[in-house]
This record gives structure tokens, sequence and C-alpha cells, in this order.
């Protein structure tokens, strides 16, 4: 990295024509990466990429998200950015775009692309024929809960789970997360509720209800009791699968992983140039798809060495893959 001159006193940073990464600033110390991604942060570094820093507690604050770039200097030419960071809703994550194109900085993924992985509703249109069958709704008032079961009606007496159209409660499996008999509308309704209540102002739109599907069993976790089932995140960049690591951090897997080809064509139609996808395997040995995720905000799975991941973009990246 080094910065020139334009003539006009203002320093730019000057990057090569490749990817930059961008991590969060520890919200206690400025000019350092978050703990929390400090393993990812030293590993893309040693594998030659620039990296910068934003303030996700100022991004996420209205008033303060003018700020959280305020460190990142213009860069001189258009260059290319890959954020690894917490999760930001559509809405944060297009300020950070517009904010940061206007120093010439271009993330991996628009706002809509972003959406399409992150909003489970949004992805539906590409893995519908994939996925557990979905109905959703917005919570917007007291009514939201009744169209919401109104819906469900579509599941008969079969088990459902439940999420936000980011994340579940899934550590609360028995109360927020998983109803066996979607016909028993009172008990649809509390779990609902107990969900909307845990993700309380961090309930992302509104409400995903699913068909249970039984998975290959692989372990229950040891901390929350929750079943853990055979399960893979897969990470395709610009189309193509880069990587996919067996996802849970405890379990036995086989050694050699599925054939994942019929989902390396479907990810060919995914409008998004860097997703995660959860594919998890039935009883009757096939695999469906869990859900899609912006590859920025997918968190490595525990089994994968980062040092392999990022020297894995690095060459990819440097070798001109797009
Ligand atoms: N339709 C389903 N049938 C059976 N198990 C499911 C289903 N959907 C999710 N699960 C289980 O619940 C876990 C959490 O669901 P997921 O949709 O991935 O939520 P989160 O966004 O919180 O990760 C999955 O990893 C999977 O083990
Ligand atoms: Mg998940």
């Amino acid at each position: 990295m080094r910065f020139i001159c334009d003539g006009s006193n203002n320093l730019h940073l000057y990057m090569p024509n490749s990817f930059c990464f961008l991590f969060c600033e520890d919200p206690f110390e400025k000019n350092k990466v978050d703990p929390d991604f400090e393993a990812e942060y030293l590993e893309a570094q040693a594998s030659g990429f620039v990296t910068l820093l934003v303030n996700f507690e100022s991004l996420t604050s209205r008033d303060l998200a003018v700020t959280a770039t305020k460190r990142i200097p213009q860069a001189s030419n258009r260059t290319r950015l890959i954020y690894r960071g917490w999760m930001l809703t559509p809405e944060q994550y297009d300020f950070l775009y517009v904010d940061l194109l206007a120093k010439n900085y271009q993330l991996i993924n628009t706002a809509e692309e972003y959406k399409n992985c992150h909003y489970l509703p949004e992805s539906l249109k590409y893995i519908e024929a994939y996925t557990p069958r979905t109905v959703y709704g917005k919570i917007v008032d007291t009514t939201s809960i009744d169209s919401l079961l109104d819906l469900s009606r579509v599941f008969e007496k079969r088990a459902v789970v439940l999420k936000d159209y980011v994340k579940s409660e899934k550590h609360d499996w028995e109360t927020a997360c998983f109803v066996p008999d979607a016909s028993d509308q009172q008990k649809l309704r509390e779990t609902i509720n107990n969900l909307i209540a845990l993700r309380g102002r961090y309930l992302n739109e509104g409400v995903v209800i699913r068909e249970f599907i039984d998975l290959k069993s692989l372990t229950i976790h040891s901390k929350s009791g929750m079943p853990l089932t055979e399960e893979y995140r897969l990470f395709f960049m610009f189309g193509k699968l880069i990587g996919a690591y067996a996802y849970w951090e405890e379990g036995e897997y086989e050694g050699v992983l599925p054939d994942f080809s019929v989902f390396e064509a479907l990810a060919k139609n995914i409008e998004s140039n860097f997703f995660t996808m959860d594919v998890a395997r039935k009883t009757d040995g096939s695999l469906l798809i869990i859900e899609l995720g912006d590859g920025q905000v997918s968190g490595l799975p525990d089994r994968l060495d980062k040092k392999v991941f990022y020297q894995t973009l690095q060459t990819l990246l440097r070798g001109g893959m797009e």
C-alpha cells in the first residue's frame, strides 16, 4: 500500500488493481480490528491483501453512519473491496456501498445482490425447488401473525421450523424454532411470539415458516441440546464453488465430501458475486439447501483453516478469476 498526492494536497490511497478486504474496527480502540475478526484479518494480510477498517457501531447507528469510514482515505483508482464483518441490514449495506463508492471503492456485491442471499424470501426465487417448502410474512402489526397462521395451513399437521428473514433462534429450538405440528395454531402462535421476543429489535423484517425435514443426524449440540445434522457450507465466488466445508464443529463427518454438482449448476443463476449455500443431507441420503447467505457476512466454519481460506482467495483473485 502507498499514498500518492494528486496536487490538491489530498492524500489518496494507491492500490494495485485487485481486491482489498474491509473488516470491522474494535469498538473500543481506533485503528484496531474487532477481536472477533482478528484471526481473519491477520490471515488476509499474510495472504497479501490490503486491509481497511470500518466502524460497525457508527455504521449501524443512524446519526453516526457518515463517520463509519472516516479513516479510509480516497483511493486513486477504482478498487474492489470485500467486507468481512457483522451482518448488516440491506439499508445499512446500501449506505456503506454508496459511501465507499464516493471514495472509489466498490464492494463485491451491490445492495440488491447482498439482499438476494441475505433475506431468505429473496433467495427463494433461485432455490425454491431445492429447499423446504416455505411461507413468510412481514411483521408490521397485530394482524401479521394471523396472516402467517393462515399461510401455515399448507403444512397441515407437519412439523415446521421458524426464523426471521435472516436468522433463527436455533439454540432455543423447543421454544422459539421448532413446532411439531403446524396445525396446532396455539403452539405455533406461541413459538412465533417467542421468536419475535428473542430477536427483539434485531428482528429482520418478518417471520419465515418452513416444513421440517428429517435430516441425517450427527450428534446433539453439547451446549444447547440442538440436534446437529450433516450440513455443509459452500462458498461461491463469481458463480464458481471455491470451497465446501463441514458446517458444525462437533460430530463425525465422513472423510469424503458429497457431490455438489447440482448446486454448482444452480449457483450460476444466483445474482451475487460472493455467497454461501448451506446444504444438508436428508435421512433418505439426498441433499437439500437450507439457506443462502452473503459471503461477506457468513461465518467461516470452525473446522476451516482461515489461512487456507485466504490463500485460496488470494490465488483466485490474483489469478484474475473474474
Ligand atoms: N426445514 C428444516 N428442516 C430441518 N432442519 C432445519 C430446517 N431448517 C433449518 N434446520 C436446522 O436448523 C438450523 C438453523 O436453521 P437456519 O435456517 O440455518 O437458521 P440460522 O439462520 O439461524 O442459521 C439449520 O442449520 C438446520 O440444522
Ligand atoms: Mg444457518
